[in-house]
């Protein structure tokens, strides 16, 4: 059986879940959030230790401004609502994106890190405003500022997920098969798996399917 520690997730698949039920892409991304807490609360159950999840890219500012203000008010609103929760639940908040965001949203992204800093049960990286891109070109510049050597070990400790261990598993929603400039360093062993479920559809039980199925699979690391 494989361990399970870190779980990737691209939450694709709201704004046409949205379009669908209820005529408007924001509605989607209203009901993605319950399909989020539902994975939290199966991923203290299965124990996992690190839960990443995809939830605005460097390129979706590319989106309409309506569209862009309802996700960040949507997530100001779960962290007003929720972060005690979390915090109760022994959940590590962290942001790994560029924090360059308004104000208000940045005070309350940095107090919600640093109140649930020491917590230890479950890792969320919230990936917002992450492109994995620009993070290999920081940490190579980071690299020549250092005068550092260029290998593994002194790329991997300046990206954003530095001290974190590389996901096991990858999900990606919604039906399409590609990263869009998700982790491609870190997934370069991963197992991936493409659901064709739009995330407000995707559930605790698909979740621990695909755990299930994950801890069986012949990791070879190119090996035999
Ligand atoms: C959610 O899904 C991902 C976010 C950027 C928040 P989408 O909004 O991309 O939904 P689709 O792919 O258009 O259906
Ligand atoms: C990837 O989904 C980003 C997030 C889930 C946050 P997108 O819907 O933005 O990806 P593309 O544009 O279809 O590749
Ligand atoms: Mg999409």
């Amino acid at each position: 059986m494989n361990p399970l520690n870190h779980v990737a997730i691209i939450m694709d698949g709201n704004g046409r879940w949205g379009l669908k039920y209820k005529r408007s892409r924001n509605s989607g991304h209203k009901a993605g959030l319950n399909t989020v807490e539902k994975i939290i609360k199966e991923s203290l159950k299965q124990k996992i230790k690190y839960l990443t999840l995809y939830a605005f890219s460097t390129e979706n500012w590319k989106r309409p401004k309506n569209e862009i203000n309802y996700l960040f008010n949507l997530l100001e609103n779960f962290l007003v609502n929720k972060i005690n929760k979390l915090h109760e639940q022994n959940i590590k908040l962290k942001i790994i994106g560029n924090k360059n965001l308004s104000k208000k949203l940045s005070k309350l992204l940095s107090k919600s890190e640093k109140k649930t800093y020491f917590n230890s049960k479950l890792q969320i990286n919230l990936a917002l405003n992450y492109g994995s891109k620009i993070e290999l070109l920081n940490a190579f510049k980071k690299i020549k500022r250092n005068n550092e050597k260029i290998n593994e070990k002194n790329l991997t400790k300046h990206l954003l997920t530095k001290n974190i261990p590389d996901p096991e598993v990858l999900i990606r929603t919604g039906d399409t098969k590609r990263l869009s400039n998700f982790l491609l360093w870190q997934l370069a062993y991963t197992e991936i798996f493409f659901v064709r479920k739009l995330w407000p559809d995707f559930n605790e039980v698909d979740f621990v399917k695909i755990i299930k199925k994950f801890k069986t699979i012949k990791r070879n690391f190119g090996s035999i």
